[in-house]
Formats: C-alpha cells, sequence, structure tokens
C-alpha cells in the first residue's frame, strides 16, 4: 500500500517535470557511479562553464553561485580582471570539491555539493537547467535531497545541488590525467572537437565515457594532464568618471579567499546599488545602472584593501589544534566556533571550509570599539579549511545572557548601555564605510559581551551574501529579516535597523525574537502598539520584563526606546530612522534614566557618549 501511494507519487512527479523538459534526457540522469576502490573519496577538480544568463555576467555572481571566490574562478580562467563584466557565453573553469558519495546500498555517486538556497519560482528542473547550464539533472537533485518536496519548495529552503564530477583513478593518475573536467555535451560538440578544444584525444574520452552515443546535456568528463588555457575577451574598461558624483548605498562583502594552489588572501568585494528612489519604487529597477556601479566599487575597494596581510597574525594550525584540544567539542563556543588558549590568552576561533570563506573580512577594513576584533588567521591546505581567529569574550551572547540564564538578570542601565553600543557599531559601518557595509543578520545571538557589558557585534558572516544577493539567496534569521527583503530581497541599511528594532524590543520585553507558535515578536508589536500613543505606557507595562518592572526604572526611559523600537519596525524601509538619528534618540533615552535614577554617571555612560 505504502509502496504503491510512493510510486503513484514518482510518477505524479516525473509527469509535473516532463512537461517541460526536453527529450534528450541523458542516460546518467541520476549521476556518475564512483567506485571508492579505485577513486580517491574527493578531489579537486573542475567544471566548463559558459556564463549566459543576465545575471550571470560577472564573477561575483558565479562565484556566489558555486561558492567560490572570484579569484578562485579567474585564475584558472586566465581572467585578469575580476571587475570587468563577462561577455555572453564566456567559458569559464569553475573549481569543485569533487567527493564520491553513497546514496543507497550498492550505488556511490560522484559529485560536488553546492548550496543553493531557493528563491521564488524556482523548480528543481529551471536551476539545473538555467543556472547550472545542465551541469547537474533534476532527478540528481532529488536524489540527493530525499527529504524534500520537490513540487512544495519553500522560499529560503536550503538545497545541495550535486554538480556532476569525476575524480581520476589510480591508473588515470599514473598515465598523468589529473583532472577529469565536467563538460555539458553540446548540439553542435562531437567528442573529435571536444577532444582538441581542452588538449586530449578521442580515445581517452571514450575510454572515460564508454563508447556510446553522447546526447546534448549529457555530461562528458574530459580526461587533461592540465588545465587547458582559455582564450578570453580583453578586459572592459570600467569607466570612473562618475564614481563621486551620486551617493549610494551599497552593500559590500569582504571575503577571505583561499586559493586552489596555495596561500590567496585575497579580498572579495561586491556590491549592489540602489539609488534612494528604489525604496520607494521597488518595482522597475534598471539593471545596467546597478551593473556600472557594482564595477566602480569593486575597482577601488580592491586598491583600499591591497595591504591585508601583513595587518594579522599567522597563526599554525597545530597552535590552534593544540589550543582546543583538536577542536574538541567541549571547546566549541557555538556552531563551528571554538574558545582557545594560545600563549595563556582566550581566542575564539571560527573553522571554515576552504570553499566557504565567506566570513568576512570587514572587520579588517573597519575598526571600532563595538565591533569584535579579528586578531589573525590560518590556513590549512592540507585539510582544505581556514580558520580565523578573534578576540574572545567573556560574557558570551546578548541573546544567551537574556534567555538562557537564570543568574545576573541585566538591570536597565546595562541594557540601555547595550542598545547605545551596538547601535553605535552599526552607525559605524554603515556611515563610515564606503561603499556602506551592511550585516544582514543583526540579532541578539550576534552581540557579543566583554566583561564590562560592552557590546560587541560580530559574525559578519552573511554580509558577504548581500554581495549579489539580491534576488539570488535569502540570508538572515527568523524574526529578524525586514519583510521587504524576504518578500523583494532588496538589501539596504534599513533592514539592518529593522533587526537593530527586534533587538531592543528583546532587551525591553526579555523574550525571545519568536515565540514557541512560531510568532514573530515584531509582528505581536505592530498589534499592539498601533492606536493612540497614550495607550503605549499601559501597553509597555504588560509588555516589559518582569525584572524591569521589580527594579522599577524610569518608565519614560523605557517608553523612550519602545518608540525607537517602533519606528526601526516600520514596514516601509524609507521611514525608518537611520542609525545616526537612533544612536542620537537612544542617548536622550539614558538622560532620562539618570535624570531619575540620580546616583552619578558611570565609566560607561561617559563612553557612551
Ligand atoms: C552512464 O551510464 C551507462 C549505462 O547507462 C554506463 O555504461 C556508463 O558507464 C555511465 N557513464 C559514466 C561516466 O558513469
Ligand atoms: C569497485 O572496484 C573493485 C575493484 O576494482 C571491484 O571489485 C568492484 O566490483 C567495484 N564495485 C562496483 C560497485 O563497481
Ligand atoms: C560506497 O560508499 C560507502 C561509504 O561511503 C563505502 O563504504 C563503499 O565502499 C562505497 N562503495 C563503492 C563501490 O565505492
Ligand atoms: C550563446 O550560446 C547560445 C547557445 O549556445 C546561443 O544561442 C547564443 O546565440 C550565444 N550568444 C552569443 C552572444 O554568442
Ligand atoms: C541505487 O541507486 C541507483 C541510482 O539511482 C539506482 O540505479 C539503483 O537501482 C538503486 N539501487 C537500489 C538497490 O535501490
Ligand atoms: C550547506 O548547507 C548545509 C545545510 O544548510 C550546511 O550545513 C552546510 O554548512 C552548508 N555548506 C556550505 C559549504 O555552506
Ligand atoms: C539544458 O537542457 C535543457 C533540455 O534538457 C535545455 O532546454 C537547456 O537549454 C539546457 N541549458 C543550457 C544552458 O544549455
Ligand atoms: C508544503 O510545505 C509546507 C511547509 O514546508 C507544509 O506545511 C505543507 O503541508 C506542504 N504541503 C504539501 C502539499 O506537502
Ligand atoms: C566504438 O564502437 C564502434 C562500434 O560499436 C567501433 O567501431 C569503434 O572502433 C569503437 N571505438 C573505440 C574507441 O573503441
Ligand atoms: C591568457 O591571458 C593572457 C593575458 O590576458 C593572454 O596574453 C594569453 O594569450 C591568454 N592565453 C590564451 C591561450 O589565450
Ligand atoms: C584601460 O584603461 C587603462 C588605464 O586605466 C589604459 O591604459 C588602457 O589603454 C585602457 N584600455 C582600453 C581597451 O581602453
Amino acid at each position: 500500500m505504502k509502496i504503491t501511494l510512493q510510486i503513484c507519487f514518482l510518477l505524479i512527479l516525473h509527469l509535473f517535470f516532463h512537461i517541460s523538459s526536453s527529450q534528450f534526457l541523458p542516460s546518467n540522469t541520476t549521476g556518475y557511479a564512483c567506485n571508492l576502490s579505485q577513486t580517491a573519496s574527493s578531489c579537486q577538480t573542475y567544471a566548463f562553464f559558459t556564463a549566459m544568463g543576465p545575471n550571470q555576467l560577472d564573477l561575483a555572481s558565479i562565484g556566489d553561485l558555486f561558492s567560490v571566490s572570484r579569484p578562485m574562478i579567474a585564475k584558472p580562467s586566465n581572467i585578469t580582471s575580476l571587475t570587468s563584466p563577462l561577455v555572453p557565453n564566456q567559458s569559464l573553469f569553475i573549481p569543485l570539491t569533487c567527493t564520491c558519495n553513497s546514496v543507497n546500498t550498492t550505488t556511490n555517486i560522484s559529485y560536488a555539493k553546492i548550496n543553493y538556497t531557493i528563491k521564488g519560482g524556482d523548480t528543481f528542473y529551471l536551476v539545473s537547467t538555467t543556472l547550472f547550464n545542465n551541469l547537474t539533472t533534476y532527478q540528481s537533485v532529488e536524489l540527493v535531497n530525499p527529504t524534500l518536496v520537490p513540487i512544495n519548495l519553500t522560499i529560503g529552503q536550503d538545497v545541495i545541488f550535486p554538480i556532476f564530477c569525476k575524480c581520476p583513478t589510480k591508473t588515470q593518475l599514473q598515465n598523468q590525467i589529473n583532472y577529469l573536467i565536467s563538460y555539458v555535451f553540446q548540439p553542435s560538440d562531437d567528442i573529435s572537437s571536444i577532444a582538441s578544444r581542452f588538449g586530449s584525444t578521442t580515445e581517452s574520452i571514450v575510454e572515460v565515457n564508454g563508447n556510446r552515443t553522447i546526447r546534448p546535456t549529457e555530461t562528458v568528463f574530459v580526461p587533461v594532464s592540465k588545465l587547458p588555457e582559455l582564450t578570453q575577451p580583453a578586459p572592459i574598461n570600467v569607466s570612473n568618471s562618475q564614481r563621486t558624483t551620486e551617493r549610494t548605498s551599497a552593500v559590500i562583502g569582504l571575503g577571505v579567499g583561499l586559493g586552489v594552489c596555495g596561500l590567496v588572501l585575497i579580498l572579495m568585494g561586491c556590491f549592489l546599488a540602489y539609488r534612494e528612489s528604489v525604496w520607494k519604487k521597488r518595482v522597475g529597477r534598471k539593471k545596467d545602472d546597478g551593473e556600472s556601479k557594482k564595477n566602480e566599487a569593486g575597482v577601488s575597494l580592491m586598491a583600499d584593501v591591497s595591504d591585508c596581510l601583513d595587518k594579522y597574525k599567522v597563526f599554525r594550525v597545530e597552535e590552534l589544534s593544540e589550543a582546543t584540544d583538536g577542536f574538541d567539542d567541549r571547546w566549541v563556543i557555538q556552531g563551528s566556533v571554538f574558545k582557545g588558549y594560545i600563549h595563556g590568552k582566550p581566542y575564539a576561533i571560527k573553522k571554515m571550509k576552504w570553499n566557504a570563506y565567506e566570513e568576512l573580512k570587514i572587520l579588517q577594513k573597519v575598526n571600532h570599539g563595538n565591533l569584535v576584533m579579528l586578531e589573525g588567521f590560518c590556513i590549512d591546505s592540507e585539510d582544505a579549511s581556514c580558520y580565523l581567529v578573534y578576540e574572545y569574550l567573556e560574557n558570551g551572547s546578548l541573546y544567551t545572557r537574556l534567555h538562557e540564564s537564570n543568574v545576573d538578570m541585566l538591570n536597565w542601565r546595562t541594557r540601555l548601555g547595550i542598545a547605545v553600543d551596538v547601535a553605535n557599531g552599526l552607525q559605524y559601518i554603515h556611515e563610515h564605510t564606503r561603499p556602506r557595509v551592511v550585516h544582514k543578520d543583526v540579532k541578539s545571538n550576534n552581540i557579543l559581551l566583554d566583561t564590562n557589558m560592552r557590546a560587541k557585534i560580530a559574525n559578519f558572516g552573511l554580509a558577504k551574501s548581500g554581495c549579489n544577493a539580491i534576488t539570488m539567496h535569502i540570508v538572515g534569521t527568523q524574526g529578524y529579516i525586514a519583510p521587504e527583503y524576504l518578500s523583494d530581497g532588496i538589501v539596504s541599511t534599513k533592514m539592518d535597523v529593522f533587526s537593530f528594532g527586534v533587538v531592543l524590543l528583546e532587551l525591553i520585553s526579555g523574550r525571545e525574537a519568536v515565540n514557541i507558535d512560531g510568532k514573530a515578536l515584531w509582528v505581536e508589536v505592530h498589534e499592539n502598539f498601533n492606536g493612540k500613543e497614550d495607550k503605549h505606557i499601559h501597553n509597555l507595562k504588560g509588555f516589559m520584563d518582569d525584572v524591569l518592572l521589580k527594579e522599577s526604572c524610569s518608565i519614560d526611559s523605557v517608553m523612550n526606546v519602545m518608540s525607537i523600537a517602533i519606528a526601526c519596525l516600520h514596514r516601509d524601509p524609507s521611514k525608518r530612522p537611520s542609525m545616526v538619528d537612533i544612536v542620537y534618540a537612544l542617548c536622550k533615552s539614558d538622560d532620562l534614566f539618570f535624570d531619575i535614577s540620580q546616583d552619578g554617571l558611570s565609566p560607561r555612560q561617559v563612553l557612551a557618549r
């Protein structure tokens, strides 16, 4: 019974997808078999990729799609300029980490796992055929994501796209075949044209792929001893003339990139530019406009940060491993962040995959007391990992402090101080960096507290996705994400303002951003604080943290912060205050507090100004 149902379901799925699929399905639709007794379990390889779609005509968006940095594509592809736009149908080599994965008891298939976040209108078929240019198939996507229902995808859901690849066997390696390039067979191709294009031979291609008719859209593995050099069009010069003419609100991401063959620490810069008017109109965005600005910023960025390498201490892997007892679970702070002592000093050590490099190096460009400081880094080429080493903050995250610890509840003065600190940090990244930086993941988890309860903003890990992400990836945390970003993917400093408003609500109410029923705190506030202002004070008493009520702190001060929070949470981003306004308004709240408490100025109050 159960099996019949499953078969019916599969049939329906197939019918659904076949409507739009061509009759030329590759014969190895679910992937290409691998055998661990013949090949390594993983290898570095490349896929030949043709930049086609209108959203793919720059290295940054292709890098984002495949989770690699621009230099990692530029180098093997013989491209010298990271910022020049690509021409339609430009050829690229995309680096892949190919692994052999077991799908059931009898079969293992090899692919590179690429994370993709679903956006509106996506289906497995469309993403495979249009974005990944048939380097995978929807059947294979279904196979490696068995828990997902292909006809019921939700926006923001993470899906693994298995990019077909193969690792050379031991015999092939002995015969100087170092890579099997993944190439999608085109209607105009035949084996001998592919052989001459990649500097391979017809015989060796047949040997790897079998002596059979290869159909268009099927992946062919081209054995080569070294990557062929691609001929690229001359880079298009980017005009710098209008760089200073317009104020743009830009999103920039700086990433640590680890080159394929060694230590290449490079800055990934990318951004989206929008005029203020875009917020008002939302529709009818002019793509070309944004594109040209993107390039300008990339150019200036590369110039600004070329000296980043020598600012930091380079740690050895052994040092970090020793500091954390070999990255033992006991030392985990959160996720892949470990606490470790090096020469007696505690550090927070964040471990990343070599192709993740997403953690942003924004911190090396900005330097502010309310941003967590990066102390150094480490690259482990053997394990293909990269580590960022940060200052360690004793009092953990604001989230833990507010929602998970029963001891030592934060009083209103401390909470206000934390709000001012975070506002100062955000104001700094929004106003004093060019192009502007948007954090994109402001939440109590990413606000850390030092011994003096001063707050610092951490985790710029998502800011990178901001680069190309206008429609590609929805990132962020439920309960903090601004509605316009969720619906339209619009990135601006005002989305950080929104998230900051949610943090203020947490500070006032002591409650989590999303309650156990999945309802966002800000939605509740929209419902309860929409009427006349004079009712707000009454509602506020019901909303406030009991700890604060008992403390009998100044209700005016709390109400002032509540009004700021409500303003931050305005549905229309253009109506939200800027961080500059917020810092000013919060300091006023601080004054209100001290007018009443009358116990003099604390050191932190002085610092907050
Ligand atoms: C593709 O599938 C055919 C059988 O359908 C098999 O003979 C061939 O070896 C497969 N190719 C690869 C590269 O796995
Ligand atoms: C894997 O390779 C070994 C030795 O080369 C062979 O004995 C075995 O049958 C292969 N397994 C599969 C599933 O092809
Ligand atoms: C398939 O993968 C499993 C685990 O990954 C491994 O134990 C097994 O030997 C593999 N089989 C083949 C034929 O490679
Ligand atoms: C790019 O390639 C596609 C298909 O191969 C073709 O239809 C299109 O005309 C090409 N575009 C350019 C600008 O060469
Ligand atoms: C395992 O998966 C492969 C590829 O999808 C399929 O051809 C094969 O029939 C499956 N075997 C079993 C026992 O399910
Ligand atoms: C891909 O997504 C999964 C699940 O969301 C996550 O655990 C994994 O770390 C991601 N991998 C990369 C390389 O980002
Ligand atoms: C991928 O294959 C489908 C048919 O299977 C075809 O319609 C589509 O144009 C192909 N995409 C590319 C980029 O070649
Ligand atoms: C689709 O997914 C949502 C949440 O992921 C679930 O609530 C809903 O029941 C699903 N619908 C179907 C038809 O499976
Ligand atoms: C492929 O098979 C055809 C006939 O089936 C044969 O004539 C040809 O020589 C074979 N090619 C190779 C390289 O084995
Ligand atoms: C690779 O790029 C360089 C510089 O752009 C160029 O001189 C060279 O001809 C290119 N190689 C090939 C094979 O086109
Ligand atoms: C591009 O700009 C550089 C200097 O900015 C100049 O030397 C070069 O000739 C320009 N190239 C083209 C094709 O305009």
